[in-house]
């Protein structure tokens, strides 16, 4: 290396370092903490994660009357907290919320589950239900092959049922073939897929990661995506493996349901134990970071539960 070539690397070695700090700060600044919210921003993502879950567990073909307690007393406290903060209490997300806790109740009635003391707490909030959590009834898409692009990307859901078939593994593969057309940053195509169909490796996997719980053991194959920091310079691209990787695991998602196979993304984000597991049962490169874990699986036939996920349409800001 000449001398030129060092003083290069230095500067990058610090450029990094910088940018990381910079994001570091940023990001304690305005994460929150266990659902510790202070503004309305924060309450709108910890409330919706947290009737998410409700939504979850009333997907479930196992369902356990009074499941999720500790998630619900959470909510409560969240939706409490952001009413007496003076927020709106007519935004869609607080109303799909208190819909969520609602369809809980009635479904635990079905299941001969009295929550007296609960439907009083609900009563006692402020704002109303809207309708827009829960879950929704939905089937094996029929020929996705003929949808246009926006019936594909509206009709495409996290699937948490699976028959017990084997997934075609033609069909896997050429859906990850569609995918390899995603754009990145200067072509580079740093991603990185993994096929799992060894079922022990499956369990070894799904053991690791802790939001496949009440569902996991349906699931027949999973695709890792990973991405290679390799493919990346030092100078400005610290988050770039994740940009690229992302929009490549989306392409998935959607390329599978274009095939016809059922899906669920399952979070990356692992403890420091949890990811060290799974980077050995992998056999991942040192070079290669985590994006995401996706289950697949054929749909089961007739109808199935999932969580109604509603979308957010708020007006597009054009400057
Ligand atoms: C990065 C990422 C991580 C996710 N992790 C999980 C998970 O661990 N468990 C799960 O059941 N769903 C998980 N999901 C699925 C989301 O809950 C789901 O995509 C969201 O509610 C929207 O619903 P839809 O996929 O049915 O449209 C994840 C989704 C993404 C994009």
């Amino acid at each position: 290396m000449n001398l030129k070539q060092m003083y290069h690397r230095m500067m990058h070695a610090r450029t990094v370092r910088h940018q990381l700090k910079e994001y570091g700060a940023r990001f304690e600044k305005y994460a929150y903490v266990d659902c510790q919210c202070t503004d309305r921003e924060q309450f709108r993502a910890s409330i919706t994660r947290l009737y998410h879950t409700i939504e979850k567990g009333l997907a479930y073909i196992d369902f356990r009357p009074g499941f999720g307690k500790e998630n619900i007393e959470q909510l409560l406290q969240s939706l409490h907290q952001y009413a007496e903060h003076g927020y709106d209490c007519t935004a869609e997300f607080y109303g799909a919320a208190l819909s969520c806790l609602e369809a809980y109740i009635s479904k635990n009635k079905a299941h001969g589950l009295d929550l007296k003391e609960l439907e009083e707490r609900i009563a006692q909030l402020p704002g109303a239900s809207n309708g827009l959590g829960g879950v929704i009834e939905i089937q094996a898409p029929v020929e996705p092959e003929k949808m246009n692009f926006k019936e594909l990307m509206s009709s495409r859901h996290s699937i948490r049922h699976f028959s017990a078939q084997r997934v075609d593994s033609d069909a896997l593969a050429d859906a990850v073939r569609t995918a390899q057309y995603t754009p990145s940053a200067c072509n580079r195509q740093g991603w990185k897929t993994r096929i799992i169909q060894d079922k022990n490796t499956v369990a070894g996997i799904l053991a690791n990661q802790n939001g496949n719980k009440g569902f996991g053991n349906e699931i027949d194959q999973l695709i890792i995506i990973t991405a290679d920091l390799r493919a990346q310079q030092r100078n400005r691209e610290v988050f770039q493996a994740y940009i690229d990787g992302g929009m490549y695991a989306a392409n998935i998602l959607n390329a599978l349901h274009y095939k016809g196979i059922g899906s669920v993304p399952l979070s990356a984000a692992l403890t420091s134990e949890q990811e060290r597991n799974v980077r050995q049962l992998l056999a991942m490169d040192d070079a290669e970071v985590l994006i995401l874990i996706i289950g697949v699986g054929n749909y089961p036939p007739g109808s199935i539960l999932t969580t109604r996920s509603e979308r957010r349409f708020e007006p597009i800001q054009t400057c």
